[in-house]
């Protein structure tokens, strides 16, 4: 809560910094009591008195030059309890929202900071799949998250596009493909092909080798290969923007495996260099201890791995941007990967590998058996995102026939409600993907939020102006919670940043919808006399605009209607 801060910037105790305190403060279950404690037990030692007497000390200071915004300070066994004024927290939190807008929740704690995040990633030529989902949408939040809090963001898409797969490819492109095919089908079209040739390759072993010649020949520099590359590349990477168009998001870089082709050798030589290079039947290895196998970065044949290039990139990375920190969103199962990896950095001496970070997140299946990749169907995001909009046309039909722009709000909701379904949990759990309950409007999940934007919307518009002067803010003291969780909506961007956790900011905006709707059965809003009327409007407008900041921040839209 953002009150916390308030309070915790009250309490001087020696040797104890400002943040312990905050971290120390509790909401009493009884509100009766206080708002919030410090419990004081913790002290004791330091200080060497009773924590009975350091809150009696504490609450005497404090009360000596009482805040507007709080009603009392006192103290009761060992707790010092804070009493807030709600009307006056209700008063400064609206017209703050009032007056910041869009920019309500922002701040600048990141100034001059810079931090790089690898997210969504995907791999050229193959299908754009649900894997992918969490690492896109995860990576799009905190890039939105960070920002907002005024770092320097930038996002990068690791692609891969590098390896024996796209010589293998262009020998099955010019066995089996052309051009009219692939220009009509696509990834899909690249992917058939990709199937083929190791249904072909099991009959015909000869074809891994000419795979790998071809491969060779890209490293080589061939024109026609590198064109054939080059093409695929464009194919995937048209299909793979029409998904992130839908889902806004952008990248600072694309960068991909291949572009670190050159940048290898250095980091090696600086291995060898350093001893840690050793030679294991004829690869090149790292030993990172007797908890992880040695990082393999040298085959036997010469060829260089997915760890070599993530070593070349996080390299340039810090010589590029000197970041602050280096986030990957990858799912847990690449957790191996990513020990190995800045465990290599980190032997090399740079002080910057404690800067680097893998955000894990848990695997998406679908509820929907028919579309399971275990079956060895694919799941193309883009369909999945077709099929939620799909869903949601089809209710909205239903529901708002009237509603003018249908089609636009359906994908809308459709999208939206994928988006938030995979943030709305811990990202290291494992998610069953369901349409129905992420399109439940009655649930915890996107359009239940989005519905309530629209809803507050309405009853702002029908109210026409009004006149936030003569708000009588006692009339929120039954709206104190909703009142406290729009106020803490500048500190959950900010435990969300920390924790890389998109779900908390999910979660907030769930908790806001579900107060308000409450709030919004229980208290006439539009026929309230003066000033009650007035302060509802503001406390309205206030849900309205934070549920519009959560939304853009995961983003999602916020249509007016629905
Ligand atoms: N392309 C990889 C995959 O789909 C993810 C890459 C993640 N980023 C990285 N720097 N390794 O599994």
């Amino acid at each position: 809560m953002n009150d916390n801060r308030l309070i915790a910037s009250l309490i001087h105790i020696d040797g104890i910094s400002e943040e312990e305190i905050l971290s120390l403060l509790t909401q009493p279950k009884d509100l009766g009591y206080a708002d919030v404690a410090l419990p004081c037990f913790r002290f004791a030692k330091a200080l060497r008195r009773s924590p009975v007497d350091i809150a009696n000390a504490l609450a005497e200071e404090i009360s000596k030059d009482l805040p507007p915004f709080l009603l009392s300070c006192t103290a009761l066994n060992g707790y010092l309890n804070f009493k807030f004024s709600r009307e006056d927290m209700a008063k400064q939190t609206l017209l703050t929202v009032l007056k910041q807008g869009d920019d309500y929740g922002a701040s600048e704690i990141g100034k001059g900071k810079t931090i790089c995040i690898d997210y969504s990633s995907v791999n050229i030529a193959k299908p754009f799949h649900i894997g992918h989902l969490s690492s896109t949408v995860i990576g799009g939040a905190l890039s939105r998250i960070f920002k907002k809090l005024g770092y320097n963001v930038v996002g990068i898409n690791h692609l891969g596009d590098w390896g024996t797969q796209f010589g293998k490819m262009i020998v099955a492109y010019k066995k089996w493909g052309d051009n009219a095919d692939v220009e009509k089908g696509g990834v899909k079209a690249l992917h058939k092909l990709y199937v083929k040739f190791h249904q072909e390759a099991e009959k015909d072993e000869s074809l891994n080798d000419l795979g790998r010649e071809y491969f060779k020949r890209i490293e080589d520099g061939d024109p026609e290969s590198l064109a054939l590359f080059e093409r695929f590349k464009e194919v995937s990477l048209k299909e793979a923007n029409r998904v992130y168009d839908r889902l806004g998001i952008t990248f600072e870089s694309y960068n991909g495996e291949s572009f670190y082709n050159d940048k290898m050798q250095p980091v090696l030589d600086l291995l060898k260099e350093r001893g840690l290079l050793v030679d294991s039947e004829g690869a090149k290895v790292v030993n990172v201890g007797d908890d992880m196998p040695p990082c393999l970065l040298v085959r036997s044949d010469g060829a260089t791995l997915y760890a070599t290039r993530d070593l070349a990139a996080a390299y340039y990375r810090k010589n590029t941007y000197d970041f602050d920190k280096c986030l990957y969103v990858v799912a847990y199962q690449q957790n191996l990967h990513f020990r190995q990896v800045f465990k290599v950095i980190e032997l090399l001496g740079e002080p910057w590998a404690k800067d680097l970070e893998h955000i894990a997140f848990g695997m998406v299946s679908l509820a929907d058996g028919t579309m399971s990749s275990r079956q060895g169907k694919v799941v193309y995001l883009e369909d999945v995102l077709n099929s939620a909009v799909q869903k949601a046309k089809e209710i909205i039909y239903q529901k708002s026939p009237d509603l003018e722009n249908k089609d636009e709000i359906a994908e809308q909701v459709g999208v939206g409600a994928v988006i938030f379904g995979a943030l709305q949990n811990n990202r290291i759990k494992d998610i069953t993907f369901s349409y129905d309950k992420v399109l439940n409007f009655d649930g915890e999940t996107c359009p239940y939020v989005q519905y309530t934007h629209a809803r507050a919307n309405s009853l702002l518009e029908k109210a026409g102006e009004f006149d936030g002067a003569k708000a009588d803010f006692s009339a929120l003291e039954n709206a104190h919670e909703l009142v406290s969780a729009i106020a803490s909506f500048g500190d959950a961007i900010k435990a969300a940043a920390d924790k890389r956790e998109p779900s908390i900011v999910t979660r907030l905006a769930v908790d806001v919808a579900e107060m308000f709707n409450k709030y919004y059965i229980d208290n006439r809003i539009l026929n309230a006399e003066q000033g009650v009327k007035e302060a509802r409007l503001l406390l309205t407008f206030a849900v309205k605009q934070v549920l519009k900041n959560a939304l853009s921040l995961l983003g999602i839209a916020a249509p007016n209607k629905m």
